[in-house]
């Protein structure tokens, strides 16, 4: 994988952006983070750091024992418990001719339901549920409704229809695992959600439908090498972790990251929630509010540059853009020399699409640049199993220095616990009483008009 951060680091002379000089100066908050990040890992605390040397036998064995037997996994999941699954699905589909379906239901939306039920068959199906605490009402509530149709249509085998991945002790479901004998794997108490993607949440159904999970580990392997050093220009985390964080202290609130490649879409939106949710934060570590974050947007190259681009080059200057491409594709399309005669078309004949993509790519990239929009590039050299697991660890370690440098906590998330304590308290669950009744109090205060 390559990266590219000249279009971060602005000319001295100009009087917004970030110079060479800013990132020598850097030395000590950097060093400090650094030395955070080894106090952390040595505590237990940043398992994410380990998984690249995890043992998938485990994995490996159980899928070996579900072949030929299922089409259609569906993860039921959300969050950290769904992202890394439908990323990682969605980038290597149509590269590896995945022949399962992995269907994600991270939402409680009764059309999203409807649609995964109307797309499987039961008796091919194999439900993966995940989810860290075993409590999340989403996932429970998504699990309750398939394990009921699961216990209605195949009584006599629906467990073997079934597997949980959840924390090792506690929770719920670790109890239904314990009592009614389904097969499960774990969630690592050192490792949170949107962190766990290369723990047994992302690996397992990645597996099952045929990704090589050995080489996304081995990417992630090769990556943290890299990501553990101390040199901070050397360290390709440690570095765009710096320039982010310089930027968002100058008022660039804003990360756009977009690939140019469908398949790597959704790796964006894995992106935006490791980001979000890790740095967005409302106090620091000593208890200051600070109220920061960056907001994460995900876009597309080429299909945004008619809908995105004109707001990323003149309207506000308030983003940091990362571009995502690949150098080589497996599958590639010459556009043919039709209409010769016709120069508004006859330049692109005897191209192949790729090539224009990645002009694309450079042309929006120099326009941003051009109208002083700072903006990166990782190349992948290609999109597989070892080139994503790199660029998760990059992302990983990224997020957790940036974390370290803004004196926040990156791996909490008081802000999302506070609307599942309000959603315990709406549909009535023991124990949120005194929550509802705030709740009803300040809503009979709220208006709603007919429009
Ligand atoms: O990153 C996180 O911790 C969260 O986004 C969780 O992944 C999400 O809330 C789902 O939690 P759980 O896996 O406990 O169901």
């Amino acid at each position: 994988m390559k990266f590219n951060y000249t279009n971060l680091i602005y000319q001295d002379n100009l009087k917004e952006g970030i110079t060479t000089a800013t990132i020598k100066n850097s030395e000590k908050i950097c060093q400090k983070a650094h030395q955070e990040i080894l106090k952390d890992r040595k505590n237990n605390i940043l398992g994410f750091y380990d998984l690249p040397e995890k043992n998938v036998s485990k994995i490996l064995t159980y899928v070996k024992e579900q072949e030929g037997k299922f089409d259609d996994i569906i993860v039921l999941g959300i969050g950290g418990s769904a992202l890394g699954n439908s990323a990682l699905y969605s980038a290597l589909k149509v590269e590896k001719s995945l022949k399962k379906n992995l269907y994600v239901c991270d939402n409680v939306d009764p059309y999203l339901i409807k649609e995964i039920l109307s797309k499987i068959n039961l008796k091919r199906s194999l439900f993966n549920v995940i989810t860290k605490s075993g409590t999340t009402a989403e996932t429970m509530s998504t699990f309750l409704i398939f394990l009921e149709i699961l216990k209605k249509e195949l009584p006599e085998t629906y467990k073997n229809h079934l597997v949980i991945t959840t924390d090792k002790e506690k929770g719920f479901l670790r109890e239904v695992i314990n009592k009614e004998d389904i097969a499960n794997f774990e969630v690592p108490d050192n490792v949170g959600g949107r962190f766990s993607i290369l723990t047994d949440v992302g690996l397992l159904s990645s597996a099952l439908v045929g990704i090589d999970i050995e080489k996304l580990l081995a990417g992630a392997a090769s990556m943290k090498k890299k990501c553990e050093n101390s040199n901070i220009s050397e360290n390709p985390a440690y570095i765009n972790a710096l320039l982010h964080y310089f930027y968002m202290k100058n008022g660039k609130n804003i990360s756009v990251m977009m690939p140019y490649s469908n398949p790597l879409y959704l790796m964006a939106d894995w992106y935006r929630q490791l980001w979000a949710e890790s740095l967005g934060k409302k106090n620091d570590v000593y208890g200051n509010k600070v109220f920061v974050g960056q907001t994460p947007v995900k876009a597309l190259g080429t299909t945004d540059q008619h809908s995105q681009v004109q707001l990323y080059v003149e309207g506000p200057n308030d983003k940091v853009v990362t571009f995502i491409s690949v150098k080589n594709f497996t599958y590639d399309y010459e556009i043919p020399f039709l209409f010769q005669e016709r120069d508004e078309i006859n330049y692109l004949g005897g191209k192949k699409i790729s090539e224009l993509l990645n002009a694309e790519q450079k042309a929006t990239e120099i326009a941003l640049t051009n109208a002083n929009r700072p903006n990166c590039h990782l190349i992948l050299p290609q999109i597989d199993e070892f080139s994503l697991g790199e660029f998760i660890f990059m992302y990983e370690v990224q997020t957790v220095f940036a974390g370290k440098l803004l004196d926040i906590d990156p791996l909490n998330q008081p802000g999302v616990e506070a609307g599942k304590i309000a959603t315990y308290a709406l549909m009535g669950k023991k124990g949120f009483e005194k929550e509802l009744e705030e709740i009803q109090k300040s809503m009979s205060e709220n208006q709603t008009y007919e429009i």
